[in-house]
């Protein structure tokens, strides 16, 4: 049956969809991107036309939550006209949710725009609220529009989420500060172990700025009181509320506690590949079927057919470097962060 919800091969529905629309950004943040990235050419891209009928065939097939990621989503040229096209799955019903990870550097401009689309509520990176710390994270990042952004964001009706990379000797003594900033605010807050990608980053970079979550934990408990919440958002993060705020923490714990096997999610690149696994480096193309008929059917096959062969899981794992000598941490992954927008 064409319209026949995708179940992978360890029954897994798959109801979430990240479309990276772009593999640049105006930022370089040291775990995501090397200095000099190179960018694909324009005109290897999917269209703004592409993108859409690419997320609307996974919307038909039973997509419930699409996130626009990037690079910076935002500064692809005419992106609004993509959620615009796109906010019609959200009027008729098919779509729940319509958001996007950002870094909140073109937020001002877009917020009340992207509200009006129907976005209810967008990830924003931020990893310290140290005007020099962020310079010297993102390598070129301002950090004064993007507190605007957030700020825009919210004055628009859209609630946010701070994803903050905990990293090791860089955000620890900010574990207080930005807790207590995103409750004054309003904000979510999401804490991400640091994820082995990119391979000519240097795997010292993330091996020494590892900083486990079980340890930002305990600390935040000690410190708030805390109590697990059963809240689920359709991705990976696990909840808390402070008893101190009341406000919620998510951890997202890919190296201390894998959640793959709830795994409900697909990520297809601005070149139309669909990558089945953040952490495995199988993809399959789907710009070839897209673009070989105006007619869905070989598209939906394709995708049909790369959903039969979803992974299990990644195999990150910073405790076991292979093999001896390399250098290489187990699981890694050569691709850029950036390449699927996370
Ligand atoms: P919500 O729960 O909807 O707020 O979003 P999300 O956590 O799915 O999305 P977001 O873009 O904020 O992603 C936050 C981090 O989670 C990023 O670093 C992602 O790479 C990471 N992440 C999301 N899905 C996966 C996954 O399947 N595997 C791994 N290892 N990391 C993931
Ligand atoms: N490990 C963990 N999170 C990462 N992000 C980018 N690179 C990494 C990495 N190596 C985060 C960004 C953003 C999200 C999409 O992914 O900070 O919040
Ligand atoms: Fe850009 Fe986001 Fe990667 Fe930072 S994490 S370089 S903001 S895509």
């Amino acid at each position: 049956m064409q319209n026949a919800p995708l179940i992978d091969p360890f029954a897994r529905p798959i109801t979430y969809l990240r479309l990276s629309v772009t593999d640049r950004c105006d930022f370089r943040c040291t775990y995501c991107m090397s200095e000099a990235m190179q960018f694909l050419p324009r005109a290897e891209l999917l269209t703004l036309e592409e993108l859409d009928r690419l997320s609307s065939a996974f919307i038909s097939l039973g997509v419930r939550k699409l996130r626009i990621t990037g690079g910076e989503p935002l500064v692809r040229k005419g992106i609004l006209t993509l959620f615009q096209s796109l906010s019609r799955h959200l009027a008729s019903g098919a779509l729940d949710d319509l958001t996007l990870t950002t870094n909140g550097s073109q937020l001002a401009r877009y917020a009340d725009d992207l509200a009006a689309c129907g976005v209810r509520r967008i990830n924003v990176s931020l990893d310290t609220l140290v005007r020099d710390k962020f310079a010297a994270i993102t390598r070129w990042g301002k950090l004064a529009p993007v507190l605007d952004g957030i700020a825009a964001a919210k004055a628009a009706g859209i609630r946010v989420k701070i994803n903050t990379v905990a990293l090791k000797g860089f955000n620890e003594d900010e574990l207080f500060s930005l807790t207590d900033w995103c409750a004054k605010e309003g904000h979510d807050l999401t804490f991400i172990e640091v994820m082995p990608m990119g391979e000519d980053m240097g795997d010292a970079l993330r091996l020494g700025q590892y900083w486990p979550l079980t340890d930002l934990r305990a600390r935040l408990a000690s410190r708030y009181g805390m109590t697990d919440v059963p809240l689920r958002t359709g991705g990976p993060a696990r909840y808390v509320r402070l008893d101190a705020t009341g406000q919620h923490i998510g951890f997202i714990t890919p190296l201390t506690h894998n959640f793959c096997e709830s795994c409900n999610r697909v990520r297809a690149t601005c070149t139309g590949q669909l990558y089945m696994c953040l952490g495995q480096n199988d993809m399959a193309d789907l710009r070839a079927p897209l673009r070989a008929s105006a007619d869905d059917a070989p598209l939906i096959a394709a995708i049909r057919a790369a959903i039969a062969r979803k992974p299990k899981g990644h195999d990150f794992d910073y405790s076991r470097a292979s093999p001896a000598g390399t250098g290489a941490v187990k699981g890694q992954m050569p691709r850029h962060m950036s390449h699927t927008g996370g």
